[in-house]
């Protein structure tokens, strides 16, 4: 830890539909007490997005999210949603640059920074999510890649909009594989990613939180939560499970 509050988001990706988030709400607001020394956010696909912030409506400890935005503010580009959108719907958090979008649909590093600027021009904070391939890592070249992929969306932020950031490490070949990285990896990941940060805005770098993503479960949550500068947890498929994900959400944090 480093950052004042640890951050745990769930990103339910392609998975519940309006009644299955109001159901996982109801079930994990009984399993989850609201506590103020930590931030919890869900991501639920954009159609779920207004029925879980109706369904969360007294629990504001419980924020929501949105996935992607489209880069544009609006226009003809049937099946997207804009920032303003998803703010308008309740959104006070939107996801940027996650490997899936990146893989699945052509998000580049130019592109990622435009959906940044469209959130933090709407007000939805935004998650800028970073992370390398198994053959990028394999070929020695995490610096450069977790350095590409920061400085493109930090190169255009005024510095109060770089304090407002949170950025996720999610090493590609660990999401969705069972494989997470070892505690060391991940701290040494996120040392690097916080380097990249202050060479920006200095010892402010120290406050951003840095959070890690990849094959996070209630069993390992706690043991990479304790490492120096993992701030928190952008949990995947623990986080379709209400039991499983107020459990990763109540880990000790160092
Ligand atoms: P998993 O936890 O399913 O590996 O997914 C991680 C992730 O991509 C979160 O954004």
């Amino acid at each position: 830890m480093s950052a004042a509050r640890p951050f745990f988001g769930g990103n339910w990706k392609m998975h519940k539909g309006p009644d299955e988030a109001r159901a996982f709400l109801h079930a994990f607001a009984e399993r989850h007490p609201p506590r103020e020394d930590r931030t919890v956010v869900l991501f639920p696909p954009a159609i779920a997005l207004p029925a879980l912030v109706g369904a969360a409506a007294d629990r504001p400890d419980v924020e929501v999210g949105v996935q992607d935005v489209h880069q544009e503010r609006e226009g003809a580009h049937t099946g997207a949603i804009s920032a303003s959108m998803a703010a308008e719907a309740g959104a006070r958090w939107g996801l940027a640059g996650h490997s899936e979008r990146r893989r699945e649909f052509g998000d580049d590093d130019e592109r990622v920074a435009r959906k940044v600027d469209r959130l933090l021009e709407a007000g939805v904070a935004p998650v800028l999510c970073v992370g390398e391939t198994l053959e990028q890592r394999d070929a020695g070249r995490l610096q450069e890649v977790l350095h590409r992929q920061v400085s493109a969306v930090v190169e255009r932020l005024s510095d109060r909009d770089r304090r407002e950031l949170v950025i996720a490490y999610e090493p590609v070949w660990a999401i969705g594989t069972g494989r997470t990285a070892s505690p060391e990896d991940a701290a040494a990941a996120h040392e690097l990613v916080r380097k990249d940060l202050a060479a920006w805005i200095g010892d402010a770098a120290e406050a951003v939180p840095i959070i890690y993503g990849g094959s996070v479960k209630p069993a390992n949550a706690g043991e990479l939560l304790t490492m120096p500068g993992v701030d928190g947890a952008l949990v995947g498929g623990a986080s379709l499970d209400p039991e499983a994900f107020a459990s990763i959400c109540a880990v000790v944090t160092a």
